[in-house]
């Protein structure tokens, strides 16, 4: 099913040109679809991008995004022509207006998005691309997709936010590598480094992928939002702040949760002896 209305949505999914959407129990795959172009990103395709994203996010056939490429590649980075040489020729607001779209979906609103999100990096993965892969909260790569810093090869240093991200998932001396030589590298490589949480054959990528998007399915999803959240706001907090911010938001995700699951997984465990929280999650509904 792709890009369509169903009894369960209001409003049809926008999109369907340079971004397809695909609906399968719970899983929006979502395709960046400009296959002959190696699914380089162009201005169209940011704004269709945030679109698709806003509306999948109240969507209730989505409980998990996976974000990927039509055909043999995930995405060859920002489109040179499009993103870069057409723009060069725009007055400094329509230029920022642009860069903006593309920073609004690649990681304002990816790493915040309120659904789990994971990348299926299936193929060709360059310098821009890198954003939306590492802002997505996991990545499952094809062993044989090949990724690179390649900015370093045409001139310029890898920006947007590409340096900043990668310095939040690979240590200094790979980032640093990648970075200063542009060379390239596979899907088994990524896993090691820590850039992607695995990397399987090609033919197991979708099953992977869309085991990994059900054992999410399978939580609290009010809870995997703000367990998400969470991580993103510590990770840059002192020890103390962090303490703070992190009783707060367990007593925020405490009261608003609507499946009370702290008080369920608790009773279910302790007074039923129904389950093993360090085994599986709790019965829910
Ligand atoms: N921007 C604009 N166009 C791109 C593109 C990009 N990032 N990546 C690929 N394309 C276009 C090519 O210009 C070509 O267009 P054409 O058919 O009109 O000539 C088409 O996509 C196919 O690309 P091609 O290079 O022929 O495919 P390939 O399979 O031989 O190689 C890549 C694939 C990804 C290795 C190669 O296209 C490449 O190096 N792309 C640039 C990657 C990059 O440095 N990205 C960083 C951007 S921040």
């Amino acid at each position: 099913m792709t890009n369509t209305t169903t009894a369960d949505s209001a409003k049809p999914i926008p999109g369907g040109t340079l971004v397809l959407v695909e609906f399968d129990k719970g899983i929006a795959w979502v395709s960046m679809n400009r296959p002959e172009k190696r699914n380089a990103i162009s201005p169209a395709l940011a704004f269709e991008m945030i679109e698709v994203l806003d509306a999948l996010e109240i969507d209730d056939r989505c409980s998990v995004v996976v974000l990927t490429g039509s055909g043999e590649s995930w995405s060859a980075g920002m489109d040179l022509k499009e993103y870069f040489r057409a723009t060069d020729k725009l007055s400094y607001d329509e230029r920022m207006r642009v860069y903006r779209a593309n920073g609004t979906w690649q990681w304002k609103m990816l790493r915040n998005y309120g659904k789990p999100t994971i990348a299926m990096v299936n193929g060709w993965c360059f310098g821009g691309a890198f954003t939306p892969m590492i802002a997505c909260d996991l990545a499952i790569a094809s062993d044989d997709a090949i990724f690179g810093l390649s900015e370093i090869n045409w001139g310029i240093i890898p920006a947007g936010v590409v340096t900043k991200a990668v310095a939040g998932v690979i240590n200094q001396r790979d980032s640093l590598y990648y970075i200063m030589t542009g060379e390239s590298f596979n899907g088994v490589r990524a896993a090691e480094m820590g850039l992607v949480n695995q990397s399987v054959p090609a033919d197991k990528l979708r099953e992977r992928t869309e085991a990994l998007a059900r054992t999410l399915i399978a939580k609290n999803p009010f809870v995997l939002r703000q367990a998400k959240a969470a991580y993103h706001m510590a990770r840059e907090m002192s020890w103390e702040t962090a303490a703070e911010y992190l009783t707060a938001k367990a007593d925020q995700t405490r009261a608003l949760d609507p499946e009370r699951g702290q008080d369920k997984g608790m009773a279910q465990f302790i007074d039923d002896k129904a389950y093993r929280p360090g085994l599986g999650e709790y019965k829910r509904g």
